[in-house]
């Protein structure tokens, strides 16, 4: 299956792909995650990368789609992905479809997450993010067992910097001018369904797997409930 999940910043796309990942067996692309790796390295791309990830603005489309163009030739992706925070403009939607098409591939579906800027903004200025394995809590909505202890790697926990309240609203602007028109353009293909993204996260996974039964996706019914379990444990 191969899935693009598009929605505002805050929306839930990343904590929702972590848990389908396993569900599907399939790679959660993100390119926030691949950025800050990148942002980890002193080399040009690193410094030329910066500048954009701190003011809440979109990392040029060549640089991005050419670490993505790398990225979807790797063996994993052969079953399928779930793209997260790409595309982002009209130009990598477009530059995703040429490549996939010389893949012979296409994109199944592209699930947009709804969301209030209300809780955008409630949602980021309380995230918390493992600085060892990227995994995504909340201080409230979904804490970790232990403050300040990444539940799955024991990696220490701290608040993404572009997640400042200003830097938020710039990223909202920036969603709204330049990545939200991109809902019509795969409306106009057929291809995209909506989710009500403003409910908790275990009542969002549940939409997400009716959605894809009702597609007529075949997902086993046995390991749902395995993989539901931390949906479920921070509901
Ligand atoms: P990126 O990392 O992609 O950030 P984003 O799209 O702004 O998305 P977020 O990660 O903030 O939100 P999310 O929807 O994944 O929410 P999450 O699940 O974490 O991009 C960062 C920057 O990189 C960009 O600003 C840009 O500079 C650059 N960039 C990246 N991709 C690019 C591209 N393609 N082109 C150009 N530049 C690019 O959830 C948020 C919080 O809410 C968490 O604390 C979580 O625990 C909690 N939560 C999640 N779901 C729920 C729920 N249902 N109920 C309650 N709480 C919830």
């Amino acid at each position: 299956m191969r899935l693009i999940l598009l929605g505002p910043p805050g929306a839930g796309k990343g904590t929702q792909a972590e848990i389908l990942k396993e569900k599907l067996g399939i790679p959660h692309i993100s390119t926030g995650d691949m950025l800050r790796q990148v942002l980890k390295e002193d080399s040009p791309l690193s410094k030329k990368v910066k500048r954009f990830v701190e003011r809440g603005e979109l990392v040029p489309d060549e640089i991005i789609l050419e670490i993505m163009k790398q990225r979807l030739s790797s063996a994993d992706t052969e079953k399928g992905f779930i793209l997260d925070g790409f595309p982002r403009t009209i130009k990598q939607a477009q530059g995703l479809e040429q490549l996939l098409k010389k893949m012979n591939k296409q994109i199944d579906l592209v699930l947009y997450f709804a969301t209030s800027v209300e809780k955008i903004i409630e949602r980021l200025s309380g995230r918390l993010v493992c600085s060892r394995c990227g995994m995504n809590y909340h201080l409230k909505n979904m804490p970790p067992k232990e403050e300040g202890v990444c539940d799955k790697c024991g990696g220490e926990l701290s608040q993404r910097e572009d997640d400042q309240e200003e830097t938020v609203r710039k990223r909202i602007d920036v969603y709204l001018k330049q990545t939200a028109e991109l809902i019509e353009f795969y409306k106009s293909k057929g291809i995209l369904r909506t989710l009500d993204a403003n409910r908790d996260a275990q009542e969002v996974y549940k939409e997400l797997i009716r959605l894809f039964e009702k597609e007529g996706f075949n997902l086993k019914s046995n390991d749902f409930h395995k993989i539901s379990e931390r949906a479920e444990s921070h509901a």
